[in-house]
């Protein structure tokens, strides 16, 4: 395959995925924002931490990760790459805002700031493109066991609206990281491929830990346990390894990717080769 080749299907593909962020842009807005129903104290002692610190993390501007992706687009010519990454940031600010309007409903103040955040912040910093992917999709798929044990931690209809309507965008971010991260390694032998998601995996269990420990109430809240929350979130991860090991035509042709997509919905990428 030639670079111009590999150049024309990256630049599809983040044509594909920019086309998918802006129509997701706008939803339509049928959360329960009217419910009434008030955290019971024990409630808010349980969520409350975890989502003032969720409600930091979702709201990172990403400047650093947009200057790396237009590095990447400079040295691909994949320009529309950063007009795709512009938009997926700006949707997980959203969540960052709509997690905000229920603390507001619920009296419970927003942080400017949180160790965890911090430390992953820095991770990044350090980092090249992949590596901050990486990081950063990391945290995307312990989201999935985070926001189902949120959305059943309290009783609250709203939050659980919320956290459902959060997984279904965290469903599409992990796919739109899967043809990202098959793009970057795509140069890689098979080996070393194998050797880089092994460590990555170990990266994820030693941030479950970590999870469990500063968000134990909310799953503990959700009747679910650390062997649960490891369970997901490795269950998620092997699910992204080989979308990204099978990403292109392969993939398409098994239907692997529907994997991680709301049920009915047409992944970018095969509208793309449509
Ligand atoms: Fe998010
Ligand atoms: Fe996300």
């Amino acid at each position: 395959m030639s670079i111009k080749m590999r150049s024309n299907e990256s630049l599809v593909l983040s044509t594909a995925w920019r086309e998918h962020f802006e129509a997701n842009r706008n939803p339509t807005e049928d959360l329960p924002w009217d419910d009434p129903y008030r955290l019971t104290p024990s409630e808010r002692r349980a969520v409350e931490r975890s989502v003032q610190q969720f409600q930091l993390g979702e709201g990172a501007q990403g400047r650093r990760l947009l200057a790396r992706g237009q590095a990447y687009a400079r040295a691909t010519g994949d320009i529309v790459f950063p007009e795709a990454l512009t938009l997926f940031i700006r949707e997980e600010q959203r969540h960052s805002g709509q997690l905000l309007r229920f603390m507001l409903l619920q009296g419970i103040p927003a942080v400017g700031k949180h160790w965890v955040d911090s430390v992953f912040r820095w991770v990044r910093v350090l980092a090249g493109l992949e590596l901050e992917l990486r990081v950063l999709v990391t945290a995307e798929v312990i989201a999935v066991p985070y926001y189902r044990a949120l959305g059943r931690a309290t009783r609250s209809a709203l939050l659980r609206s919320l956290s459902d309507r959060i997984l279904e965008d965290e469903a599409w971010h992990l796919q739109f990281q899967a043809s990202m991260l098959s793009r970057l390694e795509a140069q890689r032998s098979r080996f070393l491929r194998r050797l880089i998601w092994q460590a990555h995996r170990w990266f994820l269990a030693g941030t479950c830990c970590v999870v469990w420990i500063e968000h134990r109430s909310v799953f503990t809240a959700a009747g679910r346990s650390f062997r649960g929350l490891l369970r997901d979130a490795l269950s998620e991860f092997a699910g992204l390894e080989r979308a990204a090991g099978l990403h292109g035509a392969e993939a398409r042709q098994i239907g692997l990717t529907k994997r991680f997509l709301p049920s009915g919905a047409a992944s970018p990428e095969r509208r793309a080769s449509q």
